[in-house]
């Protein structure tokens, strides 16, 4: 369903962030899967974390909603999880990649299956390593959902080095690596998010992880089982707030505020670079879920100064290039977004997904195969375009801030895929005051 966003004098109001997605879907499946009982609060019901719930339930976990966020979960322990299931992952990179590392590591036997989106993504880069270890997979050519995992084949740890940067691969090999044989190393070019390390230790599993000059080395040892430590509290995402913040940057008038967000390096370089292309206030420490959160404030019409993020930075801000993209159409000067072809291959193809948006609003810029040349429009754009969604939350949700500060409304053709990851946007965009609509076009 199309939806319209159109410009707005001001933005102002306070908001508490959503619970991380990352998070999220640790807490469900750490929950799920260790002996005792779980409480989570803060829990992000985004359809991407629920269909990892209902993953875990397939295994075998018993999995309640108490009440909005607080969800309850009976985990595995020592109760032999369920073989011979199917599991639908829907838009989700994360559930299943994840999941493939655990179930391999568990040795049922599962199909995994997901959307137009999922199944276009690459899976190779986690059966690649889960195979060296042991695991049989079955999958569609190129390695593409829908695939089969072959029960019943123990794992043996192995030393794995993956070729690109990703949280998901690390994890999914971790996670096989609790059950296999023997030590797992995973040796990174790039220190990635490490949450599943940070929540496995909270549910009594131990990880090292150290650099050893040139990588980022994380070890586990095999037959570590998970106790629950009673409760988890999920903090707050940054990446859902991004949006909020961006919104509030390039509103004319106003002040957002975005509290309970987690300040984690390998998730801030959004904000770092938001400051150094204007002025972002950072206040209130909290600590939840053993990561710092802070409240971050924006306020409005400011004049954006352009600033391309260097190479290092962007793994740390990999799911936010659409949205920085948008602040870049409204900034002074030339923006250069590069080393960034992981987003070819994220929910769509970002590069082509955020430079069509740019384009149909009238922003001037150049693709290229690893980013793009924004050219900044020194204030707001002239908008007035309809953008496609191309089954990526991120995009329509780029799109939709876009239009609060763009000279003509902003229209995207399907923001159905918004509710994988951020289900309150509208209410919370709406709340600041956005002037978002279904559009009778
Ligand atoms: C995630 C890792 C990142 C990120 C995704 C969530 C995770 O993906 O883009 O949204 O929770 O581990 P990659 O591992 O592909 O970089």
């Amino acid at each position: 369903m199309a939806f319209v966003s159109r410009p707005v004098d001001r933005l102002n109001g306070l908001l508490l962030a959503p619970g991380d997605k990352s998070c999220s879907h640790r807490a469900l499946m750490f929950g799920g899967l260790a002996e005792g009982r779980t409480e989570v609060r803060f829990l992000l019901e985004g359809e991407d974390v629920l269909r990892t719930g209902d993953a875990m339930r397939a295994l075998g976990a018993s999995i309640t909603r108490v009440k909005p966020g607080h969800w309850q979960i009976d985990g595995l322990g020592s109760r032999p999880a369920a073989s011979g299931i199917s599991l639908d992952f829907g838009n989700s990179g994360t559930g299943s990649r994840l999941m493939a590392g655990l179930c391999a590591g568990l040795g049922v036997e599962a199909r995994f299956d997901g959307d137009t989106s999922l199944r276009s993504r690459p899976m190779g880069r986690v059966l690649d390593p889960l195979r060296k270890m042991g695991a049989r997979f079955e999958a569609s050519d190129g390695d593409r959902l829908p695939l089969t995992i072959r029960g019943g084949h123990a794992l043996s740890g192995i030393t794995y080095a993956p070729p690109v940067a990703s949280a998901q691969v690390k994890s999914s090999v971790l996670l096989a690596g609790l059950n296999a044989g023997g030590r797992t190393t995973v040796r990174e070019l790039h220190k990635t998010r490490p949450h599943t390390e940070t929540m496995l230790s909270a549910f009594g599993v131990s990880t090292t992880s150290r650099s050893d000059g040139s990588n980022w080395v994380v070890e586990i040892e095999g037959g570590q089982t998970l106790s629950s430590p009673g409760g988890v509290d999920v903090p707050g995402d940054p990446s859902s707030a991004a949006f909020l913040i961006a919104a509030g940057l390039i509103a004319p008038g106003g002040d957002v505020h975005v509290e309970g967000v987690m300040d984690n390096p390998t998730r801030d370089g959004i904000f770092r670079t938001i400051e150094d292309m204007a002025t972002l206030s950072i206040k209130g420490t909290v600590m939840m879920g053993g990561e710092t959160c802070h409240t971050y404030s924006a306020t409005g019409g400011q004049t954006l100064k352009a600033v391309s993020p260097p190479h290092s930075r962007v793994s740390t801000m990999i799911d936010e290039f659409p949205i920085f993209a948008v602040l870049a159409a409204f900034a002074t000067g030339e923006t250069v977004i590069s080393g960034a072809e992981e987003l070819r291959v994220k929910e769509s193809d970002r590069i082509a997904a955020t430079v069509n948006l740019l384009r149909v609003n009238g922003v001037e810029v150049e693709e290229r195969p690893d980013g793009m040349v924004i050219q900044g429009c020194a204030g707001p754009v002239p908008g007035g375009g309809l953008v496609e969604a191309r089954h990526d939350h991120r995009i329509a949700m780029s799109a939709l801030v876009m239009g609060v500060g763009a000279k003509a409304p902003v229209a995207v053709d399907d923001v159905s895929m918004i509710a994988t990851s951020y289900p309150d946007f509208f209410n919370h965009m709406r709340k600041l005051g956005a002037d978002i609509s279904e559009s009778s076009a």
